[in-house]
């Protein structure tokens, strides 16, 4: 019988069953041996995250698809190898820490994290080159691949920033594991995650009385002879991560079989999601994500059909495992009313318990006068109104948010209470590749979030 590369019988899933289907979106790696290297060094480095991670994960969104919780997904669109520090990433959770919190108070839903973050270094194009004055190179894929200087040696895929990728993560992972079981997502501490331009802004203040009143909260609680330090979620957090998974070499070689139950785990990330792009049913990404044990996701566009949902449901979750398959609709603001009532129909008509995340911001991206890829906060907000719009005319439970953001004071989208304006972009521009919400504008989303769940 023909075989794999892992001798398993072809046709059955393994590890490595996606390189017999079309994978999109992936390097031409120039050099074989420097990736066979780098796969082999990948493969016999330690797990990131473990089974029995994955799977509570699972139990937390099957209770989000209950409509028992909701789900925050957010991080940077690209993580880079340059801008990495303490800083960054504490910065980031803290913006994190203050939507979810803002959202069990003002909302009542516990909130499940997952960050893009530890992970998200790949980045697929809409064209595989880039054109300047004439000059032809490669498209910045990411730093998990090449570099975005636009020069032929920087735009060189180079399979030792495979490694270095997972590197990044492991360093970003166990100081996120740190901060959130070692103190810093203590609920006494709601102030101190309010960074200084966020704190004297419009939606700091709004923040600052949710803190109060959270606060107050716990002072009446211990005055009721509550043993508030016996109870660990007032001090601790779950922060799960995760990426789109794209480059399937980096999956591939980090993926593992859990020796107590024989299952297989992408150890790369708690959660994965296959993106606009390489979501083809028969392709290699598909393929890949359909045999690991961990949540997964997939981003739906405006062109998204019936079936295709449908067999994708059915390939993903062909068990109808609550928790196991999030679909994430980035439609376009305009456009939701009319593309995702037939979705969720033919989802919820078929058995699939999925959670539904809108990802407001993919839909909404646009080029500004000055030349700046961009998106406008009045967009976000529009896009999601009319998400959770459908979801109360359907009855089904809005599952979550799905945005791009850093905990910097970045002017990259326009708008927000402290509205950033076209002739802002030039100022803090940073990004690699798509438009992120600031601080301040993630902590308004938030509050509009809210309100959203609320009514
Ligand atoms: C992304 O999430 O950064 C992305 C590229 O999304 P999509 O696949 O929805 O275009
Ligand atoms: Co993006």
């Amino acid at each position: 019988m023909p075989a794999n590369r892992s001798g398993e019988p072809l046709g059955e899933w393994h590890t490595s069953s996606w390189r017999s289907r079309p994978a999109a979106q992936q390097p031409d790696w120039p050099d074989a041996a420097a990736l066979k290297d780098a796969e082999a060094t990948l493969a016999a480095l330690p797990p990131l995250v473990i089974a029995s991670e994955a799977r509570r994960l699972t139990s937390s969104l099957a209770a989000v698809s209950r409509g028992e919780a909701f789900l925050l997904q957010a991080g940077d669109c690209a993580e880079s190898f340059r801008e990495f520090s303490a800083d960054t990433i504490r910065d980031k959770l803290k913006v994190v820490l203050q939507m979810a919190v803002t959202l069990t108070y003002a909302a009542g839903v516990p909130v499940v994290k997952v960050g893009r973050i530890a992970g998200q270094f790949a980045k697929p194009r809409t064209s595989p080159v880039e054109r300047v004055d004439g000059v032809e190179l490669e498209a910045f894929r990411g730093h998990m691949v090449n570099d975005e200087a636009f020069d032929p040696v920087a735009r060189r895929p180079d399979a030792s920033r495979l490694v270095a990728a997972y590197h990044q993560a492991a360093a970003t992972l166990n100081l996120l594991r740190a901060f959130t079981k070692g103190g810093f997502a203590d609920l006494s501490l709601v102030h101190r995650w309010n960074q200084e331009f966020v704190a004297s802004s419009a939606e700091g203040r709004r923040y600052e009385q949710i803190a109060t009143e959270i606060d107050r909260a716990l002072r009446f609680m211990a005055a009721c002879g509550i043993d508030l330090v016996a109870e660990e979620g007032l001090h601790e957090t779950d922060f799960w991560t995760s990426h789109e998974a794209l480059i399937l070499h980096y999956e591939e070689a980090l993926t593992r079989r859990d020796s107590l139950s024989g299952d297989w785990v992408d150890t790369s990330a708690h959660f994965l999601w296959v993106g606009e792009r390489t979501r083809q049913l028969d392709g290699a990404h598909v393929e890949f994500l359909s045999g690991v044990i961990n949540p997964v996701g997939v981003k739906l566009g405006p062109s998204a059909t019936r079936d295709e949902v449908l067999a994708l449901c059915e390939r993903l979750d062909p068990g109808r495992s609550p928790g196991r398959l999030t679909l994430i609709t980035r439609i376009g603001k305009g456009k939701v009313a009319d593309t995702l009532p037939p979705l969720i129909e033919a989802v919820r008509d078929a058995g699939h318990p999925v959670v539904w995340v809108s990802d407001p911001m993919h839909g909404n991206t646009f080029t500004s006068e000055n030349g700046h890829k961009t998106r406008r906060f009045e967009d976000i907000v529009a896009e999601l109104q009319e998400w959770f719009a459908v979801h109360r005319a359907m009855g089904t439970w809005p599952g979550g948010v799905h945005v791009e953001l850093t905990g910097d004071d970045v002017t990259e989208c326009l708008g927000g209470a402290e509205a950033v304006v076209e002739d802002d972009l030039d100022q803090r521009y940073t990004t690699m590749c798509d438009p992120r919400l600031n601080a301040r504008q993630s902590l308004d989303l938030a509050f509009d979030v809210a309100e959203l769940l609320r009514s």
